[in-house]
């Protein structure tokens, strides 16, 4: 794709990866994703903010073959999803200085086998002329790692945030449809986002100081309704837990899965939302999206080898490092004679500040006393979300009309 207009002299530009179906050799892509770089031109010097996957360097050699030489390449993140490409820029562009932060510095020149010369270092709010429009850097640290920093444009009112506000979404459309890929960014939020909620907090806090038009992220749409995607952020990062139960579990003889069936039911009979996952087929995205606004966890699971199932122990592995802020968690499953299958995943999420309720563990098929074993689970679990809020649809927030 060729350069983009967002508004005068200032271009997305970058590669949309429509094939690519996994990303860090974990996160499935349903939608690919789009590396994004901008390309900004001045009265007097040109800005190039951010590179492309090193994979797709031929796409941004094309690009920059139809505007004029970049004298700064603004990197705000040292990821090499962005910053992949710089030895190639540089390689081409001999006047070329790179522009970041100290700490991208050091990670950049770990990472990245690049001369000293070449770096201007910036700090905090610090800016710089392009003569006509002037740079304005705002270090917003932890969206995604700790160098990471945006961006504003004050003559346009464009926030470039990296992967702050991002979506893993390939579409042809220079701006956010907000119905388009809202399940997109909260995928990529829980994902990348969730761990780092109150730094998230922070960071909304100190980009809305500036005035917005645009946000320019490194994946995904440009968007042009900033406040939606900035409304939908601090509901993932700072919303209380909902009344939802994420019900992730794996059964190889169907016990367990006997056990999920009934507590499915039991809490829908509750009024309680269940989302439910197989863990033999589950997308991690979805799982990851589950865990932003439920209230419990319930990890269905045989007892294998005298632990969890292996992929119980992933799920429940995952949950812990994402740190969502669930309230609740507890275990289901079947066992053949013995095993610490409770005390393995209550230790794989020692990092939830969740209350553990009363497991419901049974030998071989589950019997009628199990299965009201589940229902006063089911009961507890009510009681339990009864403070806290139905569960809100996505078309809260995504049809709520445009102000201003
Ligand atoms: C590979 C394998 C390993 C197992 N290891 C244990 C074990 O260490 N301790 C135990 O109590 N049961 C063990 N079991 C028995 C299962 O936990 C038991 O059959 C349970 O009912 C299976 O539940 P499911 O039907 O939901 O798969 C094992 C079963 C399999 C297939
Ligand atoms: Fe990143
Ligand atoms: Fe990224």
């Amino acid at each position: 794709m060729k350069a983009r207009e967002i508004c005068d002299n200032v271009y997305l530009i970058g590669h949309v990866d429509w094939d690519r179906r996994l990303f860090d050799a974990l996160i499935p892509l349903p939608h690919g994703t789009s590396y994004n770089a901008y390309f900004v031109r001045g009265s007097n010097k040109n800005a190039l903010i951010d590179t492309v996957d090193p994979a797709k360097w031929a796409t941004l050699a094309g690009q920059l073959d139809e505007l004029p030489a970049p004298d700064y390449l603004i990197i705000h993140h040292v990821e090499q999803d962005h910053s992949g490409s710089t030895p190639m820029l540089l390689e081409r562009f001999p006047e070329l200085t790179i522009v970041c932060n100290a700490k991208a510095k050091a990670m950049l020149l770990d990472h990245l086998a690049i001369d000293d010369e070449r770096f201007q270092v910036v700090a905090d709010g610090e800016t710089l002329s392009l003569g006509d429009k002037t740079l304005t850097f705002v270090f917003t640290p932890w969206v995604h790692w700790p160098e990471t920093m945006s961006t504003w444009l004050p003559e346009d009112k464009i926030l470039f945030s990296c992967d702050f506000f991002g979506s893993h979404l390939a579409t042809s459309d220079l701006f956010a449809d907000r119905h388009e890929v809202y399940d997109g960014a909260k995928r990529y939020y829980a994902e990348i986002m969730m761990p780092f909620g109150p730094q998230v907090l922070k960071n909304i806090d100190k980009v809305t100081q500036y005035p917005i038009k645009y946000i320019g992220p490194s994946h995904g749409p440009v968007y042009d309704d900033p406040q939606f995607i900035i409304d939908a952020y601090r509901d993932w990062a700072g919303g209380e837990p909902q009344n939802i139960v994420c019900l992730p579990f794996v059964s190889m003889h169907e016990s367990t899965r006997l056990m999920v069936d009934h507590l499915t039911v039991a809490l829908a009979d509750r009024g309680v939302t269940v989302e439910r996952f197989d863990l033999t087929t589950v997308d991690a995205g979805e799982l990851a999206s589950s865990l932003v606004h439920a209230g419990t966890i319930v990890l269905g699971t045989p007892t294998v080898l005298t632990g969890p199932h292996p992929l119980a122990a992933n799920a429940a592995f995952l949950a812990n490092a994402l740190r969502p802020r669930t309230r609740f968690a507890t275990v289901i499953g079947s066992y053949g004679w013995a095993g610490r299958t409770v005390e393995s995943i209550q230790q794989l999420m020692d990092r939830l500040k969740v209350e553990f309720l009363e497991p419901v563990m049974v030998k071989g098929l589950p019997r009628t006393a199990d299965f009201e074993a589940l229902d006063r689970l089911a009961d507890t679990i009510a009681e339990k979300h009864r403070d806290l809020a139905q569960r809100r649809f996505a078309d809260s927030l995504v049809c709520r009309p445009v102000v201003g």
